[in-house]
C-alpha cells in the first residue's frame, strides 16, 4: 500500500528518495510524487502517474533538487489514479505525504471550502493539507480558544492532527522553514532513520538500509519534527519524548533480487532457509520450551480452553490449516475468523480463549482492528504470530512468535505462509502439552517424550523436504503452459489440504488473473460440478492420508464429466497418469505437516502460470502488499 520516504540531510535528497519509492514499490500503488525544498528555499514538486521511473524521468527533465524532501507512492482510495490525486497536495506554501484514511475528510473538506480553500484533487489527503494551513492561518474552527496563529509548522501539524479521525502517517514540509520536516503518526507505520548526515522517515524501514540502520518506531499518536542534527517528538498528549533508537537486522543485500528474476521466485526458494531460521531453536536435541512465544506463555497455554484465530488472506488460510492441528493434537477447540469480518460481528468473549492474530507485516488494519476488537471484548490472552518483530501487532499483544522468513517483497505471500504455518505448528504441540495430549503416544523410552520427539523431528526435517519439492520445478513449469488460455480454476483438498486448495486458488488469481475457487472437494457434487468441463482444469491435492480414498471418488465425478485434472499426489498414493488426468509425485509423504509441502507445489505453479501469462507476478494490478486500510 502507499509508501512514504522523507530525508533532512547534508546530500542532495531527490535520488536518495526516488531510490526509496523504488524499495517500496513492492508494496503496491499507482501513481507516486515528491516535494522538495530547493536552494532558495521554494517548494518544488514533481509527479507523475504510474511507475517510479516514470516520476524520475520528470524529476530528471524538471531539475527538482534540494535537501529536504518528502515523497510518496499512492495506492489509490479516495480518487482515480491520475496525477492530480498523486501525492504530495499542496496547500499554499507546504507539501503533505499521507498514508491511511481519514475517515472524518468529508465534514472537514466542507468546513474548509467554507473558509474559502478550494481543492484540486478528489483525496482525504487533500484536507490535510489545507488543515495545516489552516491551523497556521489561525482559522479560528482550528486553532480553538487561543484563536491565534500556529507559530510554526511543528504547531500547526500538532493542531491539525487533533482535528483528524482514522489512520495516518504523514509529512510536511513548509517554505520558510527549509531545514526541517514534520511527521505525525496514528494507526498507519511510520519509522525515523538517524544517519550520520541527517534524519529521515519512511513506511518501511528498506528504504532506509541505504543510509542508515538505526531507527526510531514512532508511536500512535507522535508528532515529530526532524532537522539534519536533531529529532523533536512529542506524544499525543503534547508531551515532549524520547523514543529508543532501535538497530535493524534487516540488510540492503535481504532485499536485493540476486539471481532470480522476480522477488517471488526468490522467495519461494528461499523457503528451507526461511523455515531453517523459523525452526533455529529446534537446531539442539532439547525440548521444546513454551518460552519461545514469551515468558508468561507456560501459564497462559496451560490456562486456555480454546483457540480463537483472527488473520486475512494468506495468513487466515494458515490459520484454517492450524485448526486441524490444534484439533487433533491440542484437542482444543480452535476457530478461524476473517479479521474483517469478526471486527464487526456480535460475538460472545471467552476470556480463557487464546486469541491468535497472523500476519506476515504486523500492519494489516483488519487484523490489527480485530485485535483491538477482541480486547474490547475482555480477552485476555493475545498472541501474534508475525514477520515483523517491530510491528503494531507484534507491540500489541502479550505473547509473541516471530517468525523469521526475512522481508517478504514479493505482494503474493510464500514463505511467510510456510513460516507462519512452522510457527503454528510449535504453538499446537506447546498447547498440546500444556494440556497433557502428548502422553501415551508413540513408542520409546518415556511415552511422551517419544510423541514430541517424532514430531519435532518431522518439523527439523522440513528444510530438507521443502528443497525436494522444489526439484519439481521443471516438471510444474511444464504444466503451467497447460493453463495459458484457460480463464477459470478449480481447486480440491480435503481435511488439512482444503486451506492449501484454498491458498493455491489464491496465488493463482493474484498473480495471473485466473479466476480460480477452492472447495473442500466433498462438496463438489453439491454444486460446483455443473462448472467442470474441459475448459476448467480442475487442481487436486492428494496426499497419501486417511480421506485420499474418498478424494479418489470426487476425482472419478471430475474425470466422468470431461473435466481435466492436474493431480499433486504423494509418492505412495497409487494415483497415475491416464487420459486427463495429469499425476505429479511429490518426493514424500509427511504425515501432519504435509500442508508445508503441497503448498509450495501449487506457489510454483502459480508463479509459473503467471510467466506464462506474462502478467507483473510481483507487483499484481490492484493489489497491494500491505494492506493498511480498511
Ligand atoms: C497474500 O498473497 C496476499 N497478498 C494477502 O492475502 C495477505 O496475506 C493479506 O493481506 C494479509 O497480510 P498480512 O499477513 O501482512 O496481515
Amino acid at each position: 500500500m502507499c509508501g512514504i520516504v522523507c530525508a533532512v540531510g547534508a546530500m542532495e535528497s531527490s535520488s536518495f528518495l526516488l531510490a526509496g519509492l523504488k524499495t517500496l514499490e513492492y508494496r503496491g500503488y499507482d501513481s507516486a510524487g515528491l516535494a522538495v525544498l530547493d536552494a532558495s528555499g521554494a517548494l518544488r514538486r514533481s509527479r507523475a502517474k504510474g511507475r517510479v521511473a516514470e516520476l524520475e524521468a520528470r524529476v530528471a527533465e524538471e531539475n527538482v533538487s534540494g535537501q529536504v524532501g518528502i515523497a510518496h507512492t499512492r495506492w489509490a482510495t479516495h480518487g482515480v489514479p491520475e496525477e492530480r490525486n498523486a501525492h504530495p497536495h499542496v496547500s499554499g506554501e507546504l507539501a503533505v505525504v499521507h498514508n491511511g484514511i481519514i475517515e472524518n475528510y468529508a465534514e472537514l473538506k466542507a468546513q474548509l471550502e467554507a473558509l474559502g480553500y478550494v481543492f484540486v484533487s478528489d483525496t482525504d489527503t487533500e484536507t490535510i493539507a489545507h488543515l495545516v494551513q489552516a491551523c497556521l492561518s489561525g482559522a479560528s474552527a482550528f486553532v480553538g480558544e487561543q484563536k491565534v496563529p500556529c507559530a510554526d509548522l511543528f504547531v500547526a501539524v500538532r493542531c491539525a492532527v487533533s482535528h483528524l479521525e482514522g489512520a495516518y502517517a504523514l509529512a510536511v514540509v513548509r517554505e520558510g522553514e527549509p531545514e526541517s520536516l514534520v511527521v505525525a503518526r496514528e494507526g498507519s507505520p511510520l519509522m525515523l532513520g538517524v544517519g550520520a548526515q541527517g534524519h529521515y522517515a519512511a513506511s518501511d524501514a528498506s528504504a532506509l538500509l541505504s543510509v542508515t540502520n538505526r531507527m526510531i518506531y514512532l508511536e500512535n499518536g507522535d508528532v515529530g519534527r526532524l532537522t539534519r542534527d536533531a529529532v523533536e517528538l512529542v506524544d499525543a498528549r503534547g508531551d515532549r519524548v524520547e523514543r529508543e533508537v532501535v538497530t535493524s537486522h534487516l540488510s540492503a543485500d535481504s532485499v536485493e533480487l540476486g539471481q532470480y528474476r522476480h522477488y517471488m521466485q526468490k522467495e519461494i526458494f528461499e523457503q528451507p532457509q526461511a523455515l531453517g531460521n523459523t525452526l533455529e531453536m529446534l537446531s539442539g536435541a532439547g525440548r521444546l520450551q513454551p518460552g519461545i512465544f514469551g515468558a508468561r506463555a507456560e501459564a497462559v497455554f496451560a490456562e486456555v480452553d480454546s483457540v480463537l484465530i483472527l488473520a486475512c488472506g494468506t495468513s487466515s488460510y494458515a490459520g484454517n490449516t492450524a485448526r486441524y492441528w490444534v484439533e487433533q493434537l491440542a484437542g482444543l477447540p480452535c476457530n478461524v475468523e476473517i479479521a474483517s469480518e469478526y471486527r464487526y460481528r456480535a460475538s460472545v468473549a471467552n476470556p480463557r480463549q487464546l486469541v491468535v492474530v497472523i500476519s506476515q507485516s504486523g500492519e494489516t488494519a483488519d487484523t490489527l482492528a480485530a485485535l483491538h476488537h477482541a480486547k474490547s471484548l475482555g480477552h485476555r490472552h493475545t498472541l501474534a504470530i508475525c514477520n515483523v518483530p517491530e510491528s503494531a501487532i507484534v507491540r500489541e499483544t502479550a505473547l509473541c512468535f516471530i517468525t523469521r522468513a526475512g522481508p517478504e517483497i514479493g505482494v503474493a505471500s510464500t514463505k511467510a505462509f510456510t513460516t507462519q504455518l512452522a510457527a503454528l505448528f510449535l504453538l499446537t504441540l506447546l498447547l498440546a502439552k500444556g494440556h497433557g495430549r502428548l502422553m501415551g503416544q508413540g513408542a520409546g523410552d518415556g511415552a511422551d517424550n517419544a510423541c514430541e520427539q517424532d514430531l519435532l523431528d518431522e518439523l527439523r526435517h522440513l528444510p530438507v523436504a521443502v528443497e525436494k519439492v522444489l526439484a519439481l520445478e521443471p516438471e510444474i513449469e511444464a504444466w503451467a503452459q497447460r493453463f495459458s488460455d484457460k480463464h477459470h480454476a478449480l481447486f480440491l483438498g480435503r481435511g488439512r489440504h482444503y486451506p492449501i486448495a484454498q491458498e493455491g486458488a489464491l496465488k493463482l488469481k493474484e498473480i495471473s488473473y485466473i479466476h480460480a475457487e477452492a472447495y473442500p472437494a466433498g462438496e463438489l457434487k453439491h454444486g460446483p460440478l455443473a462448472l467442470v468441463d474441459g475448459q476448467m482444469p480442475v487442481v487436486v491435492i492428494a496426499p497419501n492420508d486417511e480421506l485420499l480414498e474418498k478424494l479418489k471418488a470426487n476425482m472419478q465425478e471430475v474425470s466422468a464429466r470431461g473435466g481435466e485434472l492436474f493431480v499433486f499426489a504423494d509418492g505412495d498414493s497409487r494415483v497415475e497418469t491416464s487420459d486427463g488426468v495429469n499425476v505429479l509425485k511429490m518426493p514424500e509423504h509427511y504425515g501432519l505437516l504435509s500442508p508445508v509441502l503441497h503448498v509450495v507445489a501449487q506457489q510454483l505453479l502459480a508463479y509459473h502460470v503467471a510467466l506464462v501469462k506474462g502478467t507483473d507476478v510481483d507487483k499484481p494490478r490492484n493489489l497491494a502488499k500491505s494492506v493498511t486500510v480498511e
